[in-house]
């Protein structure tokens, strides 16, 4: 979607064009579906059919001039050059991404780094976030146990067959919620409510798809006041916070938090278990030993048999297939003064063919050997944005492992050590040499089968 905005005046949309983003913390168009987003005009800086391209830009765009630089540029604020995009003024830079998200303000009812203009709301928010995140050894074997827990309860069933998109949903959004809150995972009160929730705020992200006009009196049905069952579960698992009052709305951090988290956990998890790759099963045998004890030397020590890779490197090359948020957006202004929105398109730099090489689209980590440096990453790598916008689940401190690469290699080696051998994935999925589908609702058929006793030892790895 692009959108253009007169100085002084709230965001005019101008053409839907079907532009996707998933996780975003600026939510997608209607059609978030992978047919559009890889069709004719698939790498997406800024949409060709934007009328207000002169011919130099469009010729640009013909040419499918997209460099990873010009996402950087995009993201941080910078003049890029060959859009004529004008340089962002440094008080300005919050809005620009604050504008582009305030249909989650609508969809959510959020207050966050994501939707504030004011810089020093966003410091203060962030603060708070990176202290919850950094944590020591202690505290990521803590979390290990947690995590143990509620992968246990899972899979402590008498069913033979099982959703994998809940039990990644649950896997994920428990033990965040006791990250970020406290919660006590040994607590299984609310068990029906947490996953209710989760399908709940994926629901709302579809329902939040629906055409959206700032400018319009009324607020749209799926506006978060009119979602009473969301706020309801928050309330019940939450008691102690307030939906209803933005600066306290638990999904100011949950959004950030848990909605980057699943849909990599299950997405992970499936190319291990499930895809039929050659070294499946030592990427699993890599994670397992991380999830029972999670440090950051674990999280980077190169181990297999007949390949070479890390717990780090796995959960790397799932956030380069399948970024969360897969464009970031901002507000930039146009040469002639007007706004539009622009999006760095943080997937397709991922794909791109010309860095990652051979088979882009092909779930390799141990392509990442010799390619973990900072400059390297920081120039084409940005599941965590960019500078100045780095998440602070992206960077190590001190001896502390990087949170986002760290949890995301805790989920998944708990989920591979209850299910290896236990239970295998069902359910259609594509070859390996296409990447999975990255839309919100995909998988949702997929589920998870316990093996007979005489067939145990025989599954991992192996497509079924
Ligand atoms: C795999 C995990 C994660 C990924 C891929 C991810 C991705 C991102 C991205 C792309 C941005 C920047 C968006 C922009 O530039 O507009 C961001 C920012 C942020 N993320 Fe994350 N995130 C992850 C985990 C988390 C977690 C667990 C939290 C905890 C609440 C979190 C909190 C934040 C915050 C507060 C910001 C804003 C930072 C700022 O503006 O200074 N993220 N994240």
């Amino acid at each position: 979607m692009l959108h253009r905005r007169v100085p002084g005046q709230s965001t005019e949309v101008l053409h839907d064009i079907g532009d996707t983003s998933t996780h975003d913390l600026s939510i997608p168009d209607k059609d978030d579906s992978n047919s559009e987003a890889h069709s004719e005009v698939d790498i997406a800086l800024i949409r060709a059919t934007d009328t207000k391209l002169n011919a130099k830009q469009q010729a640009l765009w013909n040419d499918r001039i997209v460099k990873a630089t010009v996402c950087k540029q995009i993201i941080s604020g910078d003049a890029v050059d060959c859009l004529e995009l004008a340089k962002v003024l440094p008080v300005d830079k919050y809005a620009s991404r604050a504008h582009p998200n305030q249909r989650l303000v609508v969809a959510f009812g959020v207050n966050n780094c994501f939707t504030t203009s004011v810089v020093d709301e966003c410091a203060t928010f962030r603060k708070t976030v990176e202290g919850m995140l950094n944590k020591d050894s202690a505290q990521w074997a803590a979390l290990a146990t947690c995590v143990e827990m509620v992968v246990e309860k899972e899979f402590d069933t008498t069913k033979d067959f099982l959703s994998l998109f809940d039990v990644a949903q649950m896997t994920s959004l428990k033990p965040m919620l006791n990250v970020l809150f406290g919660f006590d995972t040994e607590r299984s009160d609310v068990d029906d409510d947490i996953k209710e929730l989760a399908f709940e705020i994926n629901a709302q992200w579809l329902r939040s798809k629906d055409a959206f006009d700032p400018k319009a009196k009324e607020r749209p049905a799926w506006a978060f006041e009119h979602q009473k069952r969301p706020r309801e579960l928050l309330t019940t698992v939450l008691p102690e916070k307030s939906a209803d009052d933005m600066g306290e709305n638990p999904l100011n951090l949950l959004l950030p938090g848990d909605e980057t988290m699943w849909r990599v956990v299950l997405r992970c998890f499936v190319e291990l278990t499930a895809r039929g790759h050659d070294n499946g099963s030592e990427w699993c045998e890599i994670l397992k030993p991380f999830a029972e004890n999670p440090t950051d030397g674990h999280l980077t020590q190169l181990s297999g048999v007949h390949t070479r890779t890390s717990a780090s490197q796995i959960a790397k090359e799932t956030l380069r297939l399948y970024p969360p948020t897969r464009r970031v957006y901002r507000e930039r202004k146009l040469a002639n003064k007007e706004f539009m929105t622009a999006a760095a398109d943080i997937e397709e730099c991922h794909r791109d063919a010309n860095i990652w090489k051979p088979d882009p689209l092909r779930s390799m980590p141990e392509r990442w050997n010799g390619l973990e440096h900072k400059n390297f990453e920081d120039d084409v790598f940005m599941p965590f944005s960019a500078t100045p916008f780095n998440c602070p689940a992206k960077r190590r401190r001190g001896q502390n492992p990087p949170f986002g690469l760290a949890m995301i290699s805790l989920l998944v080696g708990m989920l591979v050590k209850h299910t290896s051998g236990k239970w295998r994935v069902v359910g259609d999925l594509p070859g390996i040499s296409e990447p999975l589908d990255t839309e919100r609702t995909a998988y949702g058929y997929l589920r998870l089968e316990r093996i007979s006793e005489s067939e145990a030892g025989t599954t991992v790895g192996k497509r079924v």
